[in-house]
């Protein structure tokens, strides 16, 4: 089905269904006027999220650990690879000044880097029975690359969205990525949970800190979507993961992400929320 975005948001705005005539502040544009920083922008929920970004017009800047991805889905999209990795403040900052270089200040921030791991909390051996605990120094890891990363590229690119004039009667919006094991992980989650989980957690206040200079932020709780992580996973677990679905019984695609995310990003009364993507799954324990 083929809806014009433009259309279909205009509705309410009084002018005729057109959205670049509506000067009443109730949608965000997202055309050539706008850029856009996409972290984890080579693959994936991120890619897809780059792709959209691009057919609609926007300058998008991806910024992602893995170089030879960056600079081939930069190549294929039209958009500009600035590697990044969002645990080091000073990687981000030196990606932040290349994209404003080469596209200006941003409007948008969509995050997807971020990632997780398996492991028991507490694991008995059944030979030796010795107890193996949870890594601590992996925990953090896995808590960090999700809350910390996405925090500090979210201050950063506040720092810059906050010097702008408004645009349809806003400055910015931030898209984060959480997951829905945020609220029903599975055994073996617990890192990934807490680190997904802190994110949901920020979005009130951030968008609260964030709200005197007219930026948004909400963020998108995925269920199981059809990426390079998830698909390498065996078809057994995949089958089983899809049965968990309400409806329809199958992986999210990464479009499906990439349409929710910039509706978060065009509809200005959209903020502080946490919103599931997920076909109605709920996670059994494993
Ligand atoms: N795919 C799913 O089913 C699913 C479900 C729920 C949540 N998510 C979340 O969505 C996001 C994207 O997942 P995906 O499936 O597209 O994964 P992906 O592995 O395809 O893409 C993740 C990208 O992030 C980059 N990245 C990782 N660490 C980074 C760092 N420190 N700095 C910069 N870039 C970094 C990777 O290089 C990669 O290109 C992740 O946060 C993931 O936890 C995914």
């Amino acid at each position: 089905m083929k809806i014009s975005a433009r259309l279909a948001l205009c509705g309410w705005c009084g002018n005729k269904g057109d959205i670049k005539k509506c000067n009443k502040g109730l949608a965000m544009r997202v055309d050539a006027k706008v850029s856009a920083v996409v972290t984890g922008g080579a693959s994936g929920l991120g890619l897809a999220s780059v792709k959209a970004l691009r057919a609609a017009g926007a300058k998008v800047a991806i910024f992602d650990l893995n170089t030879d991805a960056g600079e081939q889905a930069a190549a294929e999209t039209g958009a500009v690879f600035c590697q990044a990795d969002v645990l080091s403040d000073e990687s981000l900052d030196a990606a932040f000044a290349k994209a404003r270089a080469a596209n200006g200040q941003e409007r948008i921030l969509i995050s997807c880097a971020g990632g997780g791991n398996a492991k028991a909390t507490l694991r008995k051996d059944r030979e030796t029975g010795a107890f193996g605990l949870f890594p601590t120094a992996e925990f953090a890891r896995v808590v960090t690359l999700n809350a910390v990363g996405t925090f500090a590229t979210i201050t950063r690119f506040a720092a810059g969205a906050a010097t702008l004039d408004t645009l349809d009667g806003e400055r910015g919006a931030i898209v984060c990525t959480g997951s829905v094991a945020a609220q029903d992980g599975q055994m073996g989650q617990a890192a990934y949970a807490a680190g997904k989980a802190a994110i949901v957690g920020m979005t009130l206040p951030i968008a609260r800190d964030l709200g005197r200079f007219g930026i948004r932020v909400n963020t998108i709780l995925p269920g199981i979507f059809s990426t390079p992580l998830m698909n390498r996973a065996p078809q057994e677990m995949k089958d089983r993961l899809s049965a968990m679905t309400a409806f329809p019984n199958r992986f999210g695609e990464p479009e499906e992400y990439a349409s929710l995310a910039l509706e978060l990003c065009r509809n200005t009364y959209l903020n502080a929320q946490a919103i599931r993507i997920d076909a109605g799954i709920r996670f059994a324990a494993k």
